[in-house]
This record gives C-alpha cells, structure tokens and sequence, in this order.
C-alpha cells in the first residue's frame, strides 16, 4: 500500500482538487473564527492584565507573519489568477522561502516555551516550567496577577505551525536532490502545497487567538 503512495500523491487529482480545497478551507476558517468569537462575546471572561510581549519577540512574530503571508500571496494568488507558479511569482515565493527558512528556527527557540504548558498550571512551584506561561489565574508581575501570552488554540496552532513549517521547507529542499523521479516531484510538490495551506491556516487561528488576548476577550 505505501509502495503507492507517491504515486497516488502525484496523481492528477491531488492537485487538481488543490484549488477547490483551498477555498472551502478559507471559507471553513473564517466561519470557525466568527462562530467562536459570537461564543467568546456571548461568555466574556475576566482575564486579569496580560502580559506585555518584549520587542525582540514582537519582531519575530511580525516577521512570521510578513513572510508567511508574502508566500501564501505568491503562491496562492499565482494558482488563481494563472493556474500554477511561475516568473516573477516564483521568483518572490523563492524570497520569501529562504526568510521563511531562517524565520522557523528563531520562531521556535523564542516562542517554544511560552506555548509549552499543556497542563492547567493550577500547581505552581518555582520549578514548574509553565510558571507564567498559561492563562490561569495566580501569576503575579509584581502584586498584579497576570494572564499569560497564549491560550490552549495559540498553543494547538504554534506546534502545528512549526511541524508544517518543517514539511513545507524539507519537501521543497528534498526535490533538489537527484533522488526522485516525475511521480516523486510530483508526490512531493502536493505535500508542499497542502502544508502550506497548514501553515497559513494555523498562523490565521493563532493571529485570531493573540487578538483575543489583546483585547482581553480571552
Ligand atoms: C507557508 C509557506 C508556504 C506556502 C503556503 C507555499 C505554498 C506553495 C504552493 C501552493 C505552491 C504550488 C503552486 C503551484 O501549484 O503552482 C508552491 C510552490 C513552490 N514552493 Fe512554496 N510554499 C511555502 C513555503 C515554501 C518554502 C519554505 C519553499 C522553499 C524552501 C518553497 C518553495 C517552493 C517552490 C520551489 C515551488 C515551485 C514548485 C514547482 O512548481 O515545481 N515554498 N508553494
């Protein structure tokens, strides 16, 4: 069975349907973020004051998300208006692919651990490594208790973000080895395509999630 897969991969209607799945996935996120924040409004809690992102972290993000989006622009932009990749699109994905490249390392060694905790981080103690990282009540800056920077759907979204990042990197740099034929290419141009739709996807819930906080609506 696994003998076929890349050629099943390759085949003709993994990508043709591309198009089709990447619009009901848009028009499925979109749905989800205003169905959740209809609920979120509906049942307001009160955090307490979030604490404040450093600038070095505000800078990784930001750069995240420009290079995130300049790739999801060229790649999918290209798609719809000429069918598939190329010229000068191609050429700014390609810009956008090296920063991308440097940007997910830094990413995940400056914002690994404040996405770390997955437990309620109800039993705090100096040597529990979710200590300030949660949204639970009880950690202070100062006399002021403080929520952290992310709930549980940042937290689901930025280890998405990061194994999807890595897919779409590897599968693009793994092509230029001289090791795979047509159906390979092929297999592994439509993995590429659908992490990235991953990517785009996580990163769209995880800005949702970070203005949640913002505003203190979560
Ligand atoms: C979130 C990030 C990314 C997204 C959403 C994305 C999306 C896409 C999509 C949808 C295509 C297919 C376009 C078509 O069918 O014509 C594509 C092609 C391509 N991508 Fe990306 N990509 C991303 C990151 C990267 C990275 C990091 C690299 C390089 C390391 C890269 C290199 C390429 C190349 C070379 C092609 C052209 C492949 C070909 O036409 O044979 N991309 N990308």
């Amino acid at each position: 069975m696994f003998t076929n897969l890349p050629i099943l991969l390759a085949a003709g209607h993994a990508g043709a349907n591309f198009p089709r799945v990447l619009t009901v996935t848009l028009i499925f996120t979109t749905a989800l973020i205003v169905v959740h924040l209809v609920w979120t409004i509906a049942r307001p809690k009160r955090p307490g004051p979030r604490k404040r992102w450093g600038i070095w972290e505000s800078l990784v993000y930001i750069g995240a998300l420009g290079c995130v989006l300049l790739l999801a622009l060229t790649s999918f932009g290209a798609m719809a208006r000429f069918g598939a990749i190329g010229g000068w699109a191609l050429f700014v994905h390609m810009v956008g692919a090296g920063m991308f490249t440097t940007v997910l390392p830094v990413i995940a060694l400056t914002w690994a651990a404040a996405h770390w905790c997955c437990c309620d981080c109800r039993d705090k103690t100096e040597m529990n490594p979710c200590r300030g990282d949660d949204e639970a009540e009880g950690h202070t800056v100062g006399n002021e208790p403080t929520v952290g920077h992310f709930f549980w759907l940042a937290k689901l979204c930025f280890w998405t973000i990061l194994a999807a990042g890595w897919v779409v990197t590897m599968t693009m740099l793994i092509s230029m080895l001289p090791l795979f034929g047509t159906d390979g290419l092929n297999a592994l141009l439509n993995v590429h395509r659908y992490a990235g739709l991953i990517v785009v996807v996580a990163l769209i819930l995880h800005l949702y999630a970070v203005v949640l906080r913002c505003v203190g609506l979560r």
